[in-house]
């Protein structure tokens, strides 16, 4: 059984039932799921030893949160080469944080990253919540 880890940034609640959603569709595929605030996260250190690491941040002002930022910056001593990652985020209209986070974790840590990011406007519209779970499940198909 792999491990994956989720880590949202949220201001009103939408990114981390997504990221609730991508965990579900992990545990159902088999593999442990942890999810984590990004204010959890002290250290690169932190996202060591997992198989899978996904990150989640809302869009605000056309950028991610400051709190997914600082991240970005700790994981580069995470030794992410090679694992699994995904990206995704609530947004109202543009949506650029999990595009951002996707091609941070491509290019600059290696990851072996899903074929896109996952944007919703909520998981509670438009088929969102089986389209986060489906998330979870490709994640899953390269553990
Ligand atoms: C002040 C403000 C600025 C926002 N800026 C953007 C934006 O630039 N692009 C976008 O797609 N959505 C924008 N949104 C919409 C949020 O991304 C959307 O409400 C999202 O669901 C919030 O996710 P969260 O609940 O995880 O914080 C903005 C919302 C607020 C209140």
């Amino acid at each position: 059984m792999a491990k994956a880890l989720i880590v949202y940034a949220t201001r009103t609640g939408e990114t981390e039932k997504i990221g609730n959603l991508i965990a579900e569709g992990i545990r159902f595929s088999g593999h442990e799921a942890e999810l984590l605030k990004v204010t959890d996260i002290k250290k690169g250190e932190d996202l060591k030893g997992y198989d899978a690491v996904i990150l989640g941040s809302p869009t605000y002002h056309g950028e991610m949160v400051q709190g997914m930022k600082t991240l970005l910056f700790m994981a580069e001593k995470a030794e992410l080469e090679g694992k699994v990652g995904g990206a995704f985020g609530s947004f109202g209209w543009s949506g650029e944080a999990p595009d951002r986070i996707f091609e941070t974790m491509k290019n600059i840590f290696k990851m072996n990253m899903v074929s896109i990011p996952l944007r919703l406007k909520s998981a509670n519209l438009g088929g969102g919540m089986k389209m986060a779970q489906d998330y979870g499940r490709e994640i899953s198909e390269k553990l």
